[in-house]
């Protein structure tokens, strides 16, 4: 029989046996006994050597054609024995119930945030936000708080390493202590009026025990406009609280100093929260009206603009709320502590 008359045949016993392969160590021994060094249908190939110039290029091409078609059996064999080892041995059953992955949910202080921000977007406020590396100027002078206020000192501010390559740096630059450097960004960088509040981080050099924690989140409120009054102030922090802490939550209003405002004041406020803790009224905020010299700094005129200002911590109306005793909770993320809110 010629050479090429034997390709045919031995290509179809080769292939059958390929593609009848029962698993992959049978397949790779079938792969050796035709393709391998000294397989048949290598022994074939050599004998090309030994035909006549006139048979060698039929019959090489009929060989080079039956080998690639081997190889691709070969292959789509390997690829189905693969995908059947990695099948289940026992058969599925595809009616039982899927596995359910734990879905996370927000962090207590993000759901308080997301809260308070909701109550003052129904009366028109804004978020705006600042940056948490801040500079002297920004954190004190231009919210005239004098260099020598205790907030400025190195024992209770972060301060950052003077950077060499700003040559010009004429402020230094600390982690911010309070959201209020955010009212001088917003005012320097649009006309009024201005209606804004300011979620964010900030940061003291307190040690960390049930109620203070070296980071912790302020909201800053700021409004601008003519004729802005105390009686503003007074009823916009009441309808938040109220929102926030319950409809039967009382506010009161109590003189204090802040360099930012005058007049200035401390809000308290009272509910049956405060009272299961045995007190009439929890401290809560600080507030007050702009002070002109901070409308001079900003370049807004403070004959023809007023407005009031506020601050708070987030952390303590959390723990209000979710009747939290110790602030480091909060940071642990702890998921047993987390799941309960
Ligand atoms: N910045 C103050 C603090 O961190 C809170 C505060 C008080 C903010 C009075 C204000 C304000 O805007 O008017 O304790």
């Amino acid at each position: 029989m010629s050479l090429i008359a034997e390709i045919e045949p031995l290509k179809q016993t080769a292939l059958g046996e390929l593609k009848s392969a029962p698993d992959s160590a049978a397949l790779e021994q079938t792969k050796g006994a035709w393709l391998g060094p000294h397989g048949k249908f290598t022994a074939l190939m050599k004998q090309l050597g030994a035909l006549s110039r006139e048979e060698k290029p039929a019959a090489g091409k009929a060989i080079n054609a039956a080998k690639i078609e081997l190889e691709a059996a070969l292959a789509a064999r390997r690829e189905e024995l693969e995908l059947a080892a990695a099948l289940p041995k026992e058969p599925t059953d595809f009616t039982l119930p899927g596995r359910r992955r734990p879905i996370g949910k927000l962090h207590p202080l993000t759901q308080v945030t997301h809260d308070i921000v909701s109550a003052f977007r129904k009366i028109g406020f804004a978020v705006a936000d600042g940056p948490e590396i801040e500079d002297e100027y920004h954190c004190f002078d231009a919210l005239n708080t004098p260099a020598d206020h205790p907030a400025r000192d190195a024992q209770d501010t972060f301060y950052l390493q003077p950077d060499s390559k700003l040559k010009t740096q004429s402020s230094k630059w600390l982690l911010r202590t309070h959201t209020s450097s955010v009212q001088i960004r917003v005012m320097k960088s649009q006309p009024p009026p201005v209606r804004i509040i300011v979620p964010g981080r900030v940061y003291r050099r307190d040690n960390a025990d049930a109620t203070h924690n070296p980071t912790f989140h302020q909201i800053e409120g700021l409004y601008v406009d003519k004729d802005v009054t105390v009686g503003d102030l007074k009823g916009t922090v009441e309808f938040v609280f109220k929102q926030l802490l319950g409809a039967e939550t009382k506010i009161r209003f109590r003189p204090h100093y802040f360099s930012y405002t005058e007049p200035s004041y401390e809000i308290d406020f009272s509910n049956a929260l405060v009272k299961k803790l045995g007190k009439e009224w929890l401290e809560i905020a600080g507030c007050g009206m702009v002070h002109p010299q901070v409308f001079e700094n900003v370049g807004y005129d403070p004959n023809l603009w007023s407005g009031w200002a506020f601050g708070f911590g987030i952390e303590r109306i959390a723990m209000l709320r979710y009747g939290i005793n110790d602030i480091r909770l909060f940071y642990e993320n702890d998921v047993r502590f987390l799941k309960q809110f």
